[in-house]
């Protein structure tokens, strides 16, 4: 869908402005100016967005709404009468998530000499990790070391990381790229065979490595290859739904759904790893996303309920560029890398409003303010707003054919819809993009609950309160091999005792002395569209 006519004055404008704006630099901002911006724009500090968890290990800890309601609901299963005494399969090490931290955790728990299952809920590869353009960040040029990328991240993050999960983020950092880069992950190249790295926010240096414009997908197409290559089993629509918890009060593996038949499978296993990924498919506040179908809480629900404690749950990604026309893109990623190669954010008269490598909280928190704090933005016919993301820039600066050649994918998905981005800007808006923090992990992916493992988007405590673009591919790769390593090395020493579901018992009660209605169950597993507009809050789970 071309741009309707009311947008033609304002695209006219940029044009005028481009090569002017070239020469323009404008200064990061102070640490002062930028607190002030994401507490006065960002959506995570708007009245509302944040409520007090009532029950579990972090009862007091603000959350979203949409995510509290999930957190304080009912198991899909009834924990009186649901049948564990003839589990069906017994493995050593069961991961659940199809994604890059789940297929890397069953591959390494793999080569580690355990008997695993990879269970996912849809097809195996449905992930964030698939829809991840810009790249997985790495210092591994001369100019660059992982004591830069730590001072970075530790910074993107508000200081709030984690400091040893994040030397070992960026220590891991080369070793992974060379690992992907071995199993056959097509990174691109300079013609001296060297890898092309891009800048993204917060980054010191240049060392976003990527595959074009579909870094995740490539990455995904290799792990995944390999992984049928050795012929580890894996189980596809057959999501999570409640952890196993023995009478020792040890994970002992999981209870998982078949989409297909409806019946649940039992899977013991002496170490089990949550890669279930992210929330974006709750549509916090009311806000479009980049994830995936998938992204519904699901192992942060049954993680939580079993006693892991979850971590800076209060801070959501919103990354600065969403797509904002045509309304069929409505929140699709448009990645970093493209400001990172010198495209500009301008408002509706054509001018820049923030440097444009500044941190993601920043950033979205400028096109906020911009759209609804300064009156400069645009709006459509369809009632999205947004600025300009001006992607012709990238030509005007490296040549013609450089856009189409780095960000094949975007060109192509906005010339379907009659828009050609070498020509003309793309309208853009924050969208919901990433959970910053999750359940509570150690340098192996390790949580409180013995035996229980999470790796990716689903922990907590790498990223701190803002992660910086790049490192979500690494983290996956990171803590999902370190998670498999580990487990596959500590499940030859469990003894399981009885399976139980005890755990879900005494949740219940606690659930039920809320005044929660019954019919409210969690994990979500899949978005519900089609009867959003019939919810009352609390919302979580209704079937
Ligand atoms: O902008 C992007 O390509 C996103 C990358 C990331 O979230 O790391």
């Amino acid at each position: 869908m071309p741009y309707p006519s009311s947008l033609q004055p304002s695209l006219a404008r940029v044009a005028a402005t481009r090569a002017a704006r070239r020469q323009q630099q404008i200064p990061r901002l102070s640490l002062e100016a930028k607190a002030e911006l994401i507490q006065g724009y960002h959506p995570d500090f708007r009245p509302g967005s944040r409520r007090p968890l009532r029950i579990g290990p972090n009862a007091g800890d603000p959350v979203p709404p949409e995510l509290a309601d999930l957190l304080e609901a009912y198991s899909r299963l009834d924990p009186d009468r649901f049948d564990l005494s003839e589990p069906d399969a017994d493995v050593d090490v069961l991961a659940i998530g199809g994604g890059g931290a789940g297929t890397s955790a069953a591959l390494l728990a793999h080569l580690n000499g355990a008997r695993v299952l990879l269970a996912t809920k849809l097809r195996h590869g449905d992930s964030n990790t698939i829809m991840a353009e810009g790249g997985i960040a790495a210092a591994t040029h001369r100019h660059d070391s992982p004591t830069l990328h730590f001072l970075d991240t530790m910074g993107g993050g508000r200081f709030e990381n984690d400091p040893q999960l994040v030397k070992v983020l960026v220590h891991d950092a080369p070793l992974v790229v060379e690992w992907l880069t071995e199993l056959g992950v097509m990174f691109d190249r300079a013609e001296d065979g060297s890898h092309i790295c891009s800048l993204a926010g917060g980054h010191s240096r240049r060392r976003v490595h990527s595959c074009k414009d579909y870094s995740g997908l490539e990455m995904m197409r290799v792990l995944r290859d390999e992984l049928r290559t050795r012929q580890v089993p894996v189980l596809e629509f057959s999501p999570l739904v409640e952890l196993l918890v023995d009478d020792q009060g040890q994970c002992a593996g999981a209870v998982l759904s078949q989409f297909d038949t409806g019946r649940y499978l039992v899977v013991r296993a002496r170490a089990t790893i949550l890669a279930t990924g992210g929330i974006g498919r709750l549509h916090v506040q009311g806000f479009p996303t980049t994830n995936h179908f998938g992204a519904t809480a699901d192992g942060l629900v049954v993680g939580y309920r079993a006693g892991a404690r979850l971590l800076h749950m209060d801070a959501i990604q919103f990354h600065p560029t969403g797509a904002a026309w045509p309304p069929q893109m409505l929140g699709w990623l448009l990645t970093e890398a493209l400001r990172g190669t010198g495209v500009h954010l301008v408002n509706r008269h054509g001018e820049r409003f923030i440097n444009e490598m500044e941190t993601r909280d920043c950033t979205s928190s400028a096109i906020l303010r911009e759209v609804d704090g300064r009156g400069n933005g645009l709006e459509t016919p369809a009632g999205t707003r947004g600025v300009w993301l001006d992607t012709p820039m990238i030509d005007l600066l490296h040549g013609p054919g450089t856009l189409v050649r780095l960000f094949a994918g975007i060109v192509h998905r906005f010339q379907a819809y009659g828009i050609d981005p070498r020509q003309e800007p793309l309208l853009v808006y924050p969208t919901q993009h990433y959970q910053n923090g999750g359940l509570r992990i150690d340098a192996w992916g390790r949580t409180a609950v013995p035996n229980l493992y999470v790796a990716g988007e689903a922990s907590g405590g790498v990223q701190g309160r803002n992660r910086l673009g790049g490192n979500s591919l690494l983290d996956i790769f990171v803590f999902g091999r370190r998670a498999g390593q580990h487990a596959a090395e500590h499940a030859r020493g469990v003894q399981l005792g009885r399976l139980g579901l005890e755990h879900v018992r005494r949740y219940h009660e606690q659930v039920h002395a809320l005044g929660v209605p019954p019919e409210y169950t969690s994990p979500l597993l899949l978005p519900n569209y089609t009867r959003r507009h019939e919810r009352q809050a609390p919302v979580g789970g209704v079937a």
